[in-house]
């Protein structure tokens, strides 16, 4: 069983200290995001926990602080599915803050029945890759401010089976929530390529990572046979803490190289549509439209 499960979880750990750093990991109420957020605080980092329901921010924040002796902790509200909500957790963290060292996108929804965010995006597409690309948008200046800083977008591997539907990025005209879930995986890979290229000479870095299969809530729309799966083969799965493993070892690891996608703690090929800097760059182009923002 220990040899079947060493072929998808590689073990990994690191001594780096981050005393002195700030990090923000959005979703990090649960799951990869909770376990991400405890290490980095285990490291001595200042970490936000950016979630949209701050009850259950709060726990995370209390269970944290349990674990980890001087955790230095806090919880800030941001929804992903509102504009209003990401800017007004900016200027709050702009106004509190005064360096950003580590912005870790990891929050995101899968797979669930249509729905459209407060600003009419299609929910995957808009919490998933806008929301995320609207949030780092904002908070450029200080990471560029506080380099050397790295943002890390969490993406999978589902990514392999998806494509950028221009002609229909809503799902306005048909909508499927695994081709919605899968065009929002590969758009993290795209923005990870073409804001790593924007950005690298002011010292801000930009990895993609796939955590894995891991066992988490995120499973909660999948349908039932999906579910048995996970059930039936769960002793495969990754625990969230193995989750945060390559998303850590990009937070971590010196002279990692920017723009590229990681998985099991290395970096990985990704798709051929993951690769097309056209796609990326139209796909930068089409959200700055979406969002009415200039971003050069
Ligand atoms: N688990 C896997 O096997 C797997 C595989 C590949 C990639 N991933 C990726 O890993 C990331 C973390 O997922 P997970 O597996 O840890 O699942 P999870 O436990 O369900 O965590 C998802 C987090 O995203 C938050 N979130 C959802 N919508 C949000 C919004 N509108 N605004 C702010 N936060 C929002 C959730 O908050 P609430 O608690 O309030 O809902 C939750 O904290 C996701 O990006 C997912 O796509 C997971």
């Amino acid at each position: 069983m220990n040899v079947l499960r060493g072929l998808f979880t590689k073990s990994w750990s690191s001594d780096i200290q981050l005393e002195g750093k700030t990090a923000i990991v959005t979703g990090a109420n649960s799951g990869i995001g909770k376990e991400t957020a405890k290490d980095l605080a285990k490291r001595g980092a200042r970490v936000i926990l950016a979630c949209r329901d701050l009850l259950k921010a709060e726990q995370a924040a209390s269970d944290i602080s349990r674990d980890v002796e001087n955790a230095n902790v806090v919880v800030r509200k941001l929804d992903l599915a509102d504009t209003k909500s990401i800017c007004d957790f900016a200027e709050l963290i702009y106004n509190s803050e005064k360096s950003l060292h580590l912005l870790i996108n990891n929050a995101g929804v899968a797979m669930c029945p249509y729905s459209t965010t407060a600003d009419g995006f299609e929910t995957q597409f808009g919490v998933n890759h806008l929301g995320h690309f609207f949030l780092t948008f904002l908070l450029m200046d200080l990471l560029k401010h506080s380099a050397p800083s790295r943002v890390i977008n969490v993406s999978s591997v589902a990514h392999s089976m998806g494509k950028i539907h221009f002609e229909d990025l809503n799902s306005e005209k048909s909508y499927h929530p695994v081709k919605a879930y899968v065009q929002s995986k590969l758009a993290n890979i795209l923005f990870t390529r073409e804001l790593a290229t924007r950005v690298e000479e002011m010292g801000v870095r930009v990895y993609a990572v796939d955590p894995g299969l891991v066992k988490t809530d995120i499973t909660r729309h999948l349908n039932k046979s999906l579910q048995f799966f996970v059930k039936t083969f769960g002793f495969l799965i990754k625990t969230p803490a193995e989750g945060a493993y390559t998303i850590l070892y990009c937070a971590v690891t010196p002279d990692l190289p920017t723009g590229n996608y990681y998985s099991n703690c290395a970096m990985a090929p990704c798709s051929r549509a993951a690769n097309d800097d056209n796609t990326a760059s139209r796909l930068w182009a089409v959200s700055c439209h979406l969002l009415g923002i200039r971003w050069k």
